[in-house]
């Protein structure tokens, strides 16, 4: 309403200086005769762009690849409320209600709760830039992007980053896990609970007791997997876990749930230098999301209003819904998934049917089938996006992403008739 005033208004404005340029020039006051000198000599010599005169257009797909995914009219509702102030007290209610909805949500007590502005790198770039030190030892479980991009994240800020390298779908032992830390006395080590990037999902019990025991902080991204694989961060021993907004929570990209335990914590406000980034700064993150036990909340930056209202929507249908509705949803659409993919004589990527990931199916490439001629006829024939690898899987797999919302057995059926329909007209090639 306000918008189209505010719009309607500046229409009539601009009518009326038409009117008044287009009359006769006797009789014009002296204010009319100055704008008429400043349009013909603009002080601005880049004129606007043809594009910003025309109206936004956003098509409608099917979002069924790894992120974002669909948003549910209620959450896009929910971004379009008016804005309030980011230091106004509904809007510390708001955030104090994001904070319970992502303990539930990580099944954690940790106070020390939050979500950043920003998208699931933010998390992941805040976990390492305030537990490391510049110097100290980072361990990095890579078997898919996910861990080459923490490792030079790490690099990045001065850690001494060393890796545990496998093959995209490559899982590791609690062993090979233990002999590594024993070897590196890391500070932190990261382990992605979903890889997205292979479609693993990567066993998490006992990790903990292995990190606890050696002085290690166990950093888990959860990104892909969150609400729709289990994940217990207290009973799991996790001292930092973080996910996104626009995977299986269906908000919107641009927000990133986090939480620390008191491990995490005592490293964290123990530090001798500074992090390195201001932003990601979790002595003021703290104080802005109401964790430091300080009434008063000080500006540290404006956080995205439209962006937490739309998460706390998101959380707010989790919780309604319940966790273990939703693991149990995304197993069920999943295996109903797996079967259609085998029919149509797909392989899938990872052959252990207990570690594929429920939120992202990856299959095999298709021999003698080009993948991006295959996604692109899905794209134009469909409207549906499903994509390939990602880093070290290009090339290795096609992923199908049915998260949250868009976990449903009617979209299954349409991902894999999209799919048939590109088997039978994306030509095989000689190879
Ligand atoms: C998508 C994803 C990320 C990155 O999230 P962005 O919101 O794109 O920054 C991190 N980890 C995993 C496992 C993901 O799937
Ligand atoms: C978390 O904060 C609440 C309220 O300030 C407090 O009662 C509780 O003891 C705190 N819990 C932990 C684990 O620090």
């Amino acid at each position: 309403m306000m918008q189209r005033a505010l719009f309607s208004r500046s229409v009539l404005l601009a009518q009326q200086a038409a009117a008044a340029l287009d009359s006769p020039l006797v009789g014009k006051s002296a204010s009319v005769m100055q704008r008429m000198d400043h349009r013909s000599m603009s002080s601005v010599t880049i004129p606007p762009p043809a594009c910003m005169l025309r109206p936004l257009e956003v098509p409608m797909r099917y979002l069924f690849g790894p992120g974002p995914s669909n948003v549910p009219p209620r959450v896009l509702a929910s971004g379009s409320r008016p804005i309030i102030g980011h230091l106004h007290p509904e809007m510390y209610e708001i955030m104090n209600d994001i904070k319970k909805g992502i303990q539930y949500a990580f099944q954690t007590e940790n106070n020390m709760t939050i979500a950043m502005s920003g998208s699931g790198h933010a998390a992941m770039e805040c976990a390492v830039f305030n537990v490391v030190e510049p110097g100290e030892s980072v361990l990095v479980a890579v078997n898919g992007i996910w861990g080459e991009r923490v490792a030079e994240i790490a690099e990045r800020m001065g850690a001494n980053v060393h890796t545990i390298v496998k093959a995209p779908g490559g899982y590791y032992t609690k062993e090979e896990i233990e002999q590594a830390i024993e070897k590196h006395k890391p500070v932190l080590f990261f382990l992605t609970h979903g890889e997205s990037s292979a479609g693993l999902c990567h066993p998490v019990d006992g990790i903990g007791d292995i990190c606890r025991k050696n002085n290690c902080l166990f950093l888990v991204d959860t990104v892909a997997s969150l609400g729709a694989a289990p994940i217990f961060m207290d009973k799991q021993k996790i001292d930092i876990l973080y996910t996104g907004s626009q995977k299986a929570l269906n908000a919107p990209p641009g927000t990133a749930p986090i939480s620390f335990n008191d491990r995490a914590c005592y490293k964290m406000f123990n530090r001798k230098t500074k992090p390195i980034s201001y932003l990601f700064d979790m002595t003021h993150l703290s104080n802005y999301w109401g964790c430091d036990g300080n009434t008063v909340r000080a500006y540290h930056h404006t956080g995205p209003v439209s962006g937490f209202f739309a998460l706390r929507e998101s959380l707010a249908i989790l919780a309604e819904k319940g966790l273990e509705e939703s693991w149990r949803k995304h197993k069920e659409v999943a295996a109903y998934l797996y079967k259609g993919l085998e029919d149509l004589g797909l392989k899938l990527f990872i052959p252990d049917r207990d570690l594929r990931l429920p939120s992202v199916t990856t299959i095999a490439i298709p021999e003698g089938y080009d993948w991006r001629e295959m996604l692109g006829y899905i794209m134009k024939h469909h409207q549906m996006e499903m994509t390939g690898g990602l880093g070290p899987s290009i090339g290795m797999v096609m992923r199908i992403g049915l998260m949250g919302y868009n976990c449903e057995k009617t979209n299954a059926d349409k991902a894999l008739h999209a799919l048939a329909d590109a088997l039978k007209n994306c030509k095989k090639s000689k190879a």
